[in-house]
């Protein structure tokens, strides 16, 4: 029965309006687990009450996706533990916009062993994964782990029914849910934190962005989302793949000088027109720093200035200096002295290597890209989303749905128009050898954000690669002093 194909969408015919009894979280519904997490302040056991694949829309059209499991914390140590007013972390852990299901999970971030994402999570590719929801337990937090359609689920008729913006949508519904089972589910609902990696991280960026906002709620109301509202307090994004319809120019602009991990050569002049179309979407933003506007001319000196050179800086710090002297003798690009990280841009991309992706990076002339997937729409399995590849290929104009599906998959637009709804508290980092998307996607996301007067903790990992979080207690710390 589990495999059975969902009839798509008839609950959501059938029913006007979500029943609120259908969506009462039930506290009586648990299992006692106990597990032992190891922290950076040492092993902890914690003994937490486990409520599993909990249906989180009225109308789901795949429940093995639309659930949650929700992890509350009662003893620490043997210590009793009330999480009555405890903040609470919404873990997604979708990986490359795929489905993410915790249906199967045996207990918290999956079950397995720690730091191993949920069975068929997908999970971003790449990086170690540290378990920001284990971390969060044993610091006392309520853990909610939402999973959410993803772009591949097709159903018996052939819709694809997980493409954009369905792993939103989910999310947004699943925060509801939490919001409308204040005093049932355990935890303070006015502070619920997010977090996601990659796509993921692009993912829980969009439910800071985006809180309460009216273009998601048609589609809220079609899968029966409670009536609730979907504004997080606090967002942590690690390396969002986000900002999608611009993310060709962005990547050129950053990468587009280095060569291609394969060995394949990249074709020269797409790379050329695409980062010199990123000149024009980055002056439209309007974005600056301390220094003046951040432009395409200037852009490089921002991401030494906020972020590599500190990143550098920070890591050979912590080096001994024996360590400190071998890496410097290995890496003749970085110098380093009175305890600051000396180099140029170009020696950065020099250090940092070879490009992921061959360009365009997201909207592939062949449509082969998990983006092209991403924008399918009904029995369409893939589709280009960016004029310029459209145009390439011999298109004329993006399908007509398109720009409001964009729009719905990015937090750009939603904080350049200062969503009143929006998250305050924001968490961002990235590897500085992570080439899955431009360094500008996170530089930008943090300066809007800036403007906007928002509290703000944008870093990179030096010499990290994709989907890295190398400051998880530091995380779950910052969540302890933003909702305190
Ligand atoms: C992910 C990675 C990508 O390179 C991408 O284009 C989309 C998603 C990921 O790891 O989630």
């Amino acid at each position: 029965a589990a495999a059975a194909l969902p009839a798509l969408g008839l609950g959501a015919r059938q029913r006007a309006s979500a029943a609120p009894e259908d969506l009462r979280f039930d506290p009586k519904n648990y299992d006692e687990l106990t597990t032992t997490i190891t922290t950076d302040e040492g092993d902890r056991t914690v003994v937490y009450h486990f409520y599993r694949a909990v249906t989180y829309v009225a109308d789901p059209v795949d429940a093995k996706y639309q659930c949650l499991n929700v992890s509350v914390p009662v003893r620490i140590n043997g210590n009793p533990v009330d999480a009555t007013r405890a903040p609470v972390l919404l873990a997604n852990a979708v990986g490359g916009y795929m489905p993410s299901s915790v249906a199967d999970a045996t207990g918290i971030g999956g079950g397995g062993p720690a730091g191993a994402p949920p069975p068929e999570a997908g999970g971003p590719s790449g990086g170690q994964r540290v378990s920001n929801p284990e971390l969060a337990l044993a610091a006392g937090y309520v853990v909610v782990e939402p999973g959410a359609r993803g772009r591949t689920l097709v159903a018996a008729d052939g819709t694809y029914y997980g493409v954009a913006p369905a792993a939103i949508v989910d999310l947004k519904a699943a925060v509801r849910y939490v919001r409308y089972n204040h005093g049932r589910i355990p935890g303070d609902v006015e502070r619920i934190v997010t977090s996601g990696t990659s796509a993921g991280g692009a993912l829980s960026a969009l439910l800071g962005a985006t809180g309460d906002s009216g273009p998601y709620r048609r589609h809220l109301d079609e899968i029966g989302a409670a009536d609730a509202s979907d504004a997080v307090f606090a967002s942590g994004d690690w390396c969002p793949i986000t900002d999608l319809e611009h993310a060709d120019m962005a990547y050129e602009w950053n990468w587009g000088g280095n060569p291609l991990s394969s060995g394949e050569l990249v074709d020269r002049t797409v790379s050329r027109e695409l980062a010199a179309a990123f000149t024009g979407y980055q002056a439209s933003l309007g974005l600056h720093d301390e220094h003046g506007r951040i432009t395409a001319h200037n852009y490089d000196e921002h991401l030494l200035r906020t972020y590599l050179r500190p990143a550098a800086s920070a890591y050979l710090g912590r080096l001994s200096e024996a360590d400190r002297a071998d890496y410097l003798a290995e890496h003749p690009r970085i110098r380093y002295s009175g305890g600051q990280a000396e180099f140029g841009w170009q020696e950065y991309l020099e250090h940092a290597g070879a490009r992921k992706k061959s360009a365009p990076a997201f909207d592939a002339f062949d449509i082969s890209s998990p983006e092209n997937n991403l924008f399918g729409a009904g029995t369409t399995e893939a589709r280009h989303f960016t004029q310029y590849s459209l145009r390439h290929t011999g298109g004329d104009h993006l399908a007509g749905d398109l720009p409001a599906t964009l729009r719905l998959m990015n937090p750009m637009p939603f904080l350049a128009e200062a969503n009143p709804g929006r998250a305050r508290h924001w968490w961002v980092r990235v590897g500085t050898e992570d080439t899955d998307t431009a360094l500008t996607i996170v530089g930008n996301l943090a300066a809007q954000l800036r403007q906007l007067g928002d509290d703000v903790d944008a870093a990179m990992y030096w010499d990290a690669g994709h989907a890295t979080n190398e400051d998880a207690g530091a995380f779950i710390r910052w969540i302890g002093q933003v909702t305190g």
